[in-house]
């Protein structure tokens, strides 16, 4: 019989997204173009992919596929809405049939935007982000993945944020899947450290908000998790010191597409309240994700662990090897929190909302600016939210 909050909740479990995974994955990509019409709007960010001469590597592939290209350069981190509408205009201009990402989730969340809003006459920040409507239609679209952090390339999730309003949201569609991502955990040697480190904490912060909700009796979802994380843990050990170890690196990289690809939510809530929160810091500071996340979520967690002692404990158990010999379930929890933000120290992960530049004075604001409609265990009010960001300062 079903006790609500113990067993698996019922489930919708849908990805179709194409992995091309490996250190000669990009060979992939003519096979994968030769299926998509002739007009390509090639999508990526600031430059990385011009001084690592990938940009090189698949406009070649393009131009061996007969493709004719259309540009759109300069996607920022956190991209913005102008970005899209540049992107929506260009694809409506040259009748763009495809995009091909090349980047990042900044990137990859920008060319989903455009996906959805080229193929509407309506605006697409108040149709798609404002008033959550439905797509029709998208461009298809494809991904060259260059930073393990988001998942997006194999999830449907577009986050897009207004500067002028400080929203940062996101869009969902069975639409916005990619058609393929192509991941060569190669392409992401060249990460500077910092940028490595933003994706792997954005790995981490995603499973938790998955694993640390109810129902929270064993599952194989959260077995994954444990697995997931205990991976990242000791990949990111490695990775460190040896920047291209492609053992480490493609643990790195595979970890960060599962986490988000569906499979470690199967049967669970979810939580996503320290996801709401950084997205307040990084709309109103335009800091990394990764780098928010570092700040947010352990200051979370050292917050919230009082009311889920046990699920807080066995991941200290499981993932940190804690001894719970004589200690309480909140013993055991607490010591788990430490054991993360030990890591995160270790790693050299920001740790205060100073690190990131962000003032006590904008505490307000940031309560203001969080979406209150997530949180797992115990509903989140705007005073928790206060009381975490005066905590991480
Ligand atoms: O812009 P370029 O010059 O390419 O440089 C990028 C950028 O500065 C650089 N970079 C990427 N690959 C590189 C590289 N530098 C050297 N070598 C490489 N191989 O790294 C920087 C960060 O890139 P970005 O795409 O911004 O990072 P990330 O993948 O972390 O994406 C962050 C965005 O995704 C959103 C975040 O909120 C943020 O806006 N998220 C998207 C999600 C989704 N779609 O499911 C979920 C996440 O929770 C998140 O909210
Ligand atoms: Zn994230």
């Amino acid at each position: 019989m079903k006790k609500e909050g113990l067993i698996m909740n019922d489930f919708r479990f849908y990805n179709p997204v194409r992995i091309h995974f490996g250190q000669s994955s990009l060979n992939k990509l003519p096979k994968e173009l030769a299926a998509v019409g002739k007009t390509i709007l090639l999508a990526y960010g600031g430059g990385s992919i011009k001084r690592t001469g990938l940009y090189n590597r698949v406009m070649a592939i393009l131009e061996d596929c007969g493709k004719e290209v259309v540009e759109l350069s300069g996607i920022m981190p956190n991209p913005r809405t102008e970005k899209v509408y540049e992107g929506i205009e260009l694809c409506k201009k040259h009748n763009v049939d495809f995009i091909l990402a090349v980047g990042g989730g900044s990137t990859i969340d920008c060319s989903k935007a455009i996906a959805v809003g080229a193929c509407t006459d309506r605006d697409f920040w108040e149709a798609f982000y404002l008033n959550n409507e439905a797509a029709e239609a998208a461009i298809p679209l494809g991904v060259v993945l260059t930073i393990p952090a988001t998942g997006s390339e194999m999830d449907r999730s577009a986050v897009i944020t207004h500067w002028e309003t400080g929203v940062k949201t996101d869009y969902n569609s069975d639409l916005t899947f990619p058609k393929f991502s192509i991941l060569d955990p190669t392409l992401t040697y060249t990460l500077p450290k910092n940028q490595m480190i933003n994706g792997i904490v954005d790995t981490l912060s995603h499973i938790w908000e998955l694993y640390f909700s109810e129902p929270d009796t064993d599952s194989v979802t959260d077995n994954l998790a444990e697995a997931l994380m205990r991976s990242v843990i000791a990949a990111t050990r490695v990775a460190i010191k040896e920047p291209e170890d492609y053992i480490a690196r493609s643990n790195i990289m595979w970890a960060s597409t599962v986490a988000l690809c569906g499979m470690i939510g199967n049967g669970k809530n979810s939580d996503w309240a320290s996801h709401n929160i950084e997205h307040a810091i990084s709309a109103l500071f335009d800091v990394a994700h990764g780098a928010g996340l570092a700040v947010v979520h352990p200051t979370y967690m050292a917050y919230f662990c009082q009311n889920a002692p046990e699920r807080y404990a066995r991941y200290a158990v499981n993932v940190w090897g804690v001894d719970p010999t004589g200690k309480t379930a909140l013993e055991v929890a607490r010591e788990g929190v430490q054991c993360t933000r030990d890591f995160f120290n270790e790693i050299g992960a920001p740790a205060t909302l100073t690190d990131l530049g962000v003032p006590e004075s904008a505490i307000d604001d940031l309560v203001a600016h969080t979406d209150m409609g997530a949180w797992a265990y115990k509903k989140m009010t705007q005073d928790d939210v206060r009381a975490i960001l005066r905590m991480a300062l």
